[in-house]
């Protein structure tokens, strides 16, 4: 409370307020997401999360470990690069980056108070890892945005679309029904994230047709975000990222040859050699709502369409390459997922 009203007095004096100082006083030493405006409201460029947070927590007490700690872990990881990207574009940017170019004046301040729910989500997933574990650091991040409002709003979308995608997954995972629920109040929470810049930022929708979609693999799409973490830069104490991990081929596709939409078809190019064999039987599986459709895919072309069947517009499409039909199990999955964006429809060709 106290700080709160520093923060306003400070905002209606035209003052700058120097964050370290603030946090001297008991208040606000350890600010507690679901009290603090460090984690809802607060705009200034330094991070919010106190200096004894930003690194790794090395365990305190021996024992068993904790019901979900392997979870935690995980997600922490992710969160690490999260809320590194929207600190990282509240450092870059500033209310005119986004103002000079026509989108909304509150663009920049919005963008800080996700950067502050991301945040608060460090502080609570480290929180739910429990003594006898090591609480993962940050690692450097590089997310290619160049200072260029624009790529970062796109980079945006994919960013919240994609965690909603692997917390789906995640829920599964979970041994307490404590967990299970606070994973779908931080998906609920990345989904206005998304809701507010379809709104604000793109002027589309923000609907996306009665479910989410739904991808039962959440280390694979955990895998994708190492793509943004600066190789050799985690803190040799942090444990594997993700764990496990199945080091899938990425799918990529020809970005010329396809809308990426319903019914169109497209042809997938792989990281690396997804281990197929002549004469094998394999499988493009789209997972779209809570729904999957399994289409051949020939392995002489890697071409495959795009169920027609589908929403347009709506959500994301998430396609994996299965040497089974429905994609029944983990290791029935030789290759991806690759999150084609359908909503807003412009972004659907970003391949990050
Ligand atoms: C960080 O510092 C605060 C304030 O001194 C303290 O309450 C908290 O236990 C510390 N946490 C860690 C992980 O060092
Ligand atoms: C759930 O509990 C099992 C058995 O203790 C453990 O092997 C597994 O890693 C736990 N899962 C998570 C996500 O922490
Ligand atoms: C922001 O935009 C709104 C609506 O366009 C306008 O009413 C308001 O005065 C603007 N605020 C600033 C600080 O420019
Ligand atoms: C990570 O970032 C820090 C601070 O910017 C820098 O000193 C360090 O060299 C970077 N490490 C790697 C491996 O990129
Ligand atoms: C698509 O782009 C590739 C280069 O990335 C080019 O070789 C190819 O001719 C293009 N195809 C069409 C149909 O434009
Ligand atoms: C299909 O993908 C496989 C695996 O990456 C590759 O070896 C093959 O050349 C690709 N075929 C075509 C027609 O692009
Ligand atoms: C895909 O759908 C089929 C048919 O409903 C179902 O049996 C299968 O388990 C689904 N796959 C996954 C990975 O959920």
């Amino acid at each position: 409370m106290l700080f709160h009203n520093i923060l306003s007095l400070a905002s209606f004096i035209g003052l700058s307020l120097a964050l370290p100082k603030a946090r001297s006083s008991n208040l606000d030493s350890n600010p507690v997401p679901g009290e603090s405006p460090l984690f809802a409201t607060y705009t200034g460029k330094p991070t919010p999360i106190p200096a004894n947070y930003t690194r790794v927590i090395p365990a305190t007490a021996s024992g068993p470990a904790g019901p979900d700690d392997l979870l935690f872990q995980n997600l922490l990881s992710a969160e690490w690069i999260i809320y590194s990207f929207y600190q990282q574009g509240v450092e870059a940017f500033s209310p005119s980056s986004f103002s000079d170019l026509g989108y909304p004046n509150s663009t920049y301040d919005r963008i800080a108070e996700i950067r502050d729910n991301e945040a608060g989500h460090i502080r609570i997933f480290q929180d739910e890892i429990s003594s006898t574990s090591l609480k993962p650091g940050p690692c450097n991040y590089s997310f290619g945005f160049d200072n260029d409002p624009e790529t970062f709003l796109a980079l945006q979308v994919y960013i919240e679309v994609n965690s909603m995608a692997f917390l789906t997954g995640l829920v599964r995972e979970s041994n307490t029904t404590d967990t299970s629920s606070a994973l779908v109040a931080v998906a609920e929470v990345e989904t206005r994230h998304n809701v507010w810049s379809l709104i604000d930022i793109w002027d589309v929708s923000p609907f996306a047709g009665p479910a989410d979609t739904v991808y039962p693999y959440a280390n694979q799409i955990l895998a994708l975000t190492n793509s943004f973490v600066v190789s050799g830069s985690c803190p040799s104490e942090n444990p594997e990222y993700p764990y496990p991990n199945q080091n899938l081929p990425e799918i990529g596709f020809v970005t010329n040859t396809t809308t990426g939409h319903p019914g169109s078809k497209i042809q997938l190019e792989f990281s690396n050699d997804p281990g197929f064999t002549e004469g094998g039987d394999y499988y493009a599986v789209f997972f779209h709502g809570v729904l999957n459709i399994s289409v051949p895919f020939d392995i002489k072309t890697n071409e495959t369409v795009v169920p027609g069947e589908f929403d347009k517009g709506a959500g994301i499409i998430a396609l994996a390459v299965a040497d089974e039909a429905g994609a029944p199990t983990e290791n029935s999955v030789l290759a991806g997922p690759l999150l084609l964006l359908q909503q807003p429809e412009k972004l659907t060709l970003l391949e990050p």
